[in-house]
């Protein structure tokens, strides 16, 4: 499983890419509206420290206007993937994106049958958001679950990628179920490190270190 860091923030996506892990980004607006200063600057310098995709989202809701903001987006950086929501007019512009060979992420897809649209358009990654899905009482592990079969089943080659990953457990969960990728953001990522015996174990460690 490929991981990317759902971040916007240079320093975070710095500290994290020292880890060795990061094999991408996604932004999304709101996370982009929290960073100070020019926003294109900004993706640009991620797409720069970053050697993988980097999601941008459209803002338009219409898809001629997400086709103009796309083709504004790709010329920033050869590693940028536009990041389309799944509605009626995000699949066309998917459609028609895919048409023109631009890479897309159909994101805000809390279906199997929204993320089986989003790869016949020929999106190259589907996001399904496993968290937000939990907030309102429903499994979203259970519709990662039915992405993969409905993908498996007919050899579908659009990438999953396990999105508003909320903690460890997602994490892991979305890695047994074979997504291709998750996305995580940094605190999940650092949360990852942790295991209370790797803690006391090198506290002991250095103890008896200490005592020769
Ligand atoms: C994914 O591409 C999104 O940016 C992100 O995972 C959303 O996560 P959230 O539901 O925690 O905001």
């Amino acid at each position: 499983m490929k991981i990317f860091l759902d971040s916007a923030n240079l320093e975070q996506i710095r500290q994290a890419k020292a880890l060795g892990a990061i094999e991408g980004v996604t932004t999304n607006p709101s996370l982009l509206a929290r960073e100070k200063g020019d926003w294109k600057r900004a993706i640009r310098q991620i797409c720069k420290e970053i050697d993988g995709p980097v999601s941008v989202e459209v803002i338009a809701t219409e898809a001629s206007a997400m086709l103009t903001e796309a083709r504004d987006l790709v010329k920033i950086a050869p590693n940028i993937v536009v990041k389309v929501p799944l509605t009626l007019e995000g699949l066309k512009a998917i459609a028609e994106l895919h048409r023109r060979g631009i890479e897309t992420n159909a994101t805000l897809v809390f279906s199997a049958n929204q993320a089986l649209l989003a790869a016949k358009a020929g999106a190259s990654f589907v996001s399904p958001f496993i968290g937000r899905l939990d907030d309102i009482g429903q499994d979203g592990m259970q519709t990662l679950q039915d992405i993969m079969t409905v993908f498996r089943n007919y050899d579908l080659t659009t990438q999953v990628l396990a999105a508003s990953i909320r903690h460890a457990n997602h994490f892991f969960q979305a890695a047994m179920l074979g997504a291709d990728a998750a996305t995580v953001p940094p605190t999940v990522l650092f949360d990852l490190v942790q295991h209370p015996l790797t803690e006391i174990g090198l506290a002991k460690f250095l103890e008896d270190w200490k005592s020769r």
